[in-house]
């Protein structure tokens, strides 16, 4: 059963020891009306990932949905993904990890010093909504908080592992109050985003569905598309055309 989590926060949250996904549950309640309530859960049974991944999420977490009705246009939604995870990279960073944004959206720690990292969090956007206007935005980070990080795939880390345990309720209040600032500021959010990025700098592989790319990623566009200098030129990809980047 769902309780209410009572946070000082500018969001209603809706706790669940278990629920099969946040994100599910938040596409009820975006189907019932609901505007800025957060779905969290201490365990997911069917965690999803993006391009129909699964997403381990054993209790320990931090696995949480926030429903938006934001007035954008669909093409600014990534900007909604950006500015949660620089949300969340900013909370792990308070909570003492070293955290950094993989594009598009993955916080990641980095190991050593050539582009090699583990992943922290991975971030699920969902909408649905007209060509011009969206109707509701679901965010939905998933942290590795209070986790033992041996319990969790192998490119994996926890900020168990890398820090110590976190006081998750003071995590999450800082992680939506963060939030809360960024989508009121959208032109904030690649430059914020920026200072984060482990991938600027990088030359990096990117699959897409229409080919791989490699160069190097030189920047963000003003609606989080990655720039990459390759030998032909300059290419742009979009976050939702990405399958994998790694560094090369
Ligand atoms: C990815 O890296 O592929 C994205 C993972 C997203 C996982 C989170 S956990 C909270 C929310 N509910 C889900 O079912 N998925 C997201």
């Amino acid at each position: 059963p769902a309780v209410e989590f009572g946070l000082e926060a500018p969001f209603s949250v809706e706790y669940h020891d278990s629920v099969g996904s946040t994100n599910d549950r938040a596409r009820e309640l975006a189907g019932e009306g609901a505007t800025d309530e957060v779905v969290l859960a201490d365990e997911q049974t069917g965690g999803r990932g993006r391009l129909e991944r699964e997403w381990t999420a054993p209790p320990g977490g931090v696995w949480l949905s926030v429903v938006t009705r934001p007035d954008i246009a669909p093409a600014q939604a990534p900007l909604y993904t950006l500015a949660i995870s620089v949300a969340t990279a900013r909370a792990a960073r308070e909570a003492g990890v070293d955290a950094r944004i993989k594009w598009p959206n993955d916080v990641v720690v980095p190991v050593g010093d050539d582009g090699d990292y583990r992943k922290l969090s991975g971030i699920l956007t969902e909408m649905e909504g007209e060509t011009d206007r969206v109707e509701w935005v679901i965010v939905g980070p998933g942290i590795n908080a209070n986790i033992d990080a041996d319990t969790l795939p192998e490119s994996a880390t926890s900020i168990r592992e890398e820090a110590g345990d976190v006081d998750r309720r003071r995590f999450v209040q800082r992680l939506l109050e963060s939030f809360d600032d960024h989508r009121n500021d959208l032109e904030g959010v690649v430059p914020a985003w920026r200072e984060l990025a482990l991938t600027l700098g990088q030359r990096v592989r990117v699959d897409r569905p229409g080919g791989e790319i490699v160069g190097e990623a030189v920047d963000v566009t003003e609606s989080g598309a990655l720039v990459i200098e390759t030998e032909d030129g300059r290419e742009t990809v979009s976050a939702g055309d990405c399958e994998h980047l790694r560094p090369v």
